[in-house]
C-alpha cells in the first residue's frame, strides 16, 4: 500500500518519462528544473538519447552534467525543438503558476523559444482556478519596498523567500493573488518596475500537459496551437 506522498512521486515519475517518448532524434531539448522535470531528465540520460540540452536552471545543469547529458548555453540557440517543464498549478485554459523553485525566468524565456512546450505534472497540480499557490515574483534586491508596495496596490499579499537568491541574484517575492485573469496579471506584474519576472504562464501556454496518476497518465493537448 503507497502513501500519499509514495503515489504522487510515483505520478511525478510516469508523466515525466512519458514526456521523454514525445523526443526525437537531435533535438535541441529545454530542460525544466524540479522534481517532476527532474525525472525526465534521469530518463534522458539513462537512455542515452542523442540530444543537446538547454538547461533551465544551475541546478538542473548540474543534474544534467552529472548525468553527462550534452549542454548548450541558454543562448546558443535561438530555437529550441522542444521543452520539458514542470509546474506548480495547473487551470483548465493551460495558464500555468511556475517558480517555486524560484527558476521561471528562464524557465519563460525557454519555453518562448521553444516549438513544443510539454508540461509534466503529477494529478495534485491541476486546480480549476489559479491562486493557491503564490505567484514567484522575481524582483532586482534594491527595489523590494517599492514592488511590495505595489504588489499589494494590485491586491496581493506579498511575502519575501527567505534565504533565496535566483541564479540571476534577484531575490522572490510570493504573492497570493485571487486570480480571475491570468494574462492581466502576467502582464500587470511585469510592468512594476524592479520586476524582473512574474511566475504566471498564460501567453507561453504548454501545447502538451501530461497529468500523472499513480502508474497512469493522460495526456491533455491544447486545441488553439496558436501561442
Ligand atoms: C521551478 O522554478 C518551477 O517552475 C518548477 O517547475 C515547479 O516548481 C514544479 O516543481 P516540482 O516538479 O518540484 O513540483
Amino acid at each position: 500500500m503507497k502513501t500519499n506522498k509514495q503515489y504522487i512521486e510515483l505520478s511525478k515519475k510516469t508523466a515525466a518519462e512519458r514526456a521523454v517518448e514525445f523526443i526525437e532524434d537531435g533535438m535541441i531539448l529545454g530542460l525544466g528544473t524540479g522534481s517532476t522535470a527532474e525525472y525526465a531528465i534521469k530518463k534522458i540520460a539513462e537512455k542515452k538519447l542523442n540530444i543537446v540540452a538547454v538547461p533551465t536552471s544551475r541546478r538542473t545543469e548540474k543534474l544534467a552534467k552529472k548525468l553527462r547529458i550534452p549542454l548548450a548555453k541558454m543562448d546558443e540557440y535561438r530555437e529550441i525543438d522542444m521543452d520539458i517543464d514542470g509546474a506548480d498549478e495547473v487551470d483548465p485554459e493551460f495558464n500555468l503558476i511556475k517558480g517555486g523553485g524560484g527558476a521561471h525566468t528562464r524557465e519563460k524565456r525557454i519555453a518562448e523559444r521553444s516549438k513544443k512546450f510539454i508540461v509534466v505534472v503529477d494529478h495534485t497540480k491541476l486546480v480549476k482556478k489559479l491562486g493557491n499557490f503564490p505567484v514567484p515574483v522575481e524582483v532586482e534586491p534594491s527595489r523590494k519596498e517599492f514592488v511590495e508596495e505595489k504588489l499589494r496596490e494590485l491586491d496581493g499579499i506579498p511575502r519575501l523567500r527567505e534565504d533565496f537568491i535566483t541564479d540571476n541574484g534577484n531575490i522572490i517575492i510570493d504573492t497570493r493573488f485571487d486570480i480571475e485573469n491570468p494574462r492581466e496579471l502576467e502582464e500587470k506584474l511585469n510592468s512594476i518596475p524592479g520586476v524582473i519576472e512574474n511566475g504566471v504562464f498564460s501567453k507561453r501556454k504548454p501545447e502538451i500537459i501530461i497529468v500523472g496518476y499513480g502508474t497512469e497518465v493522460k495526456i491533455l493537448k491544447r486545441k488553439n496551437e496558436s501561442r
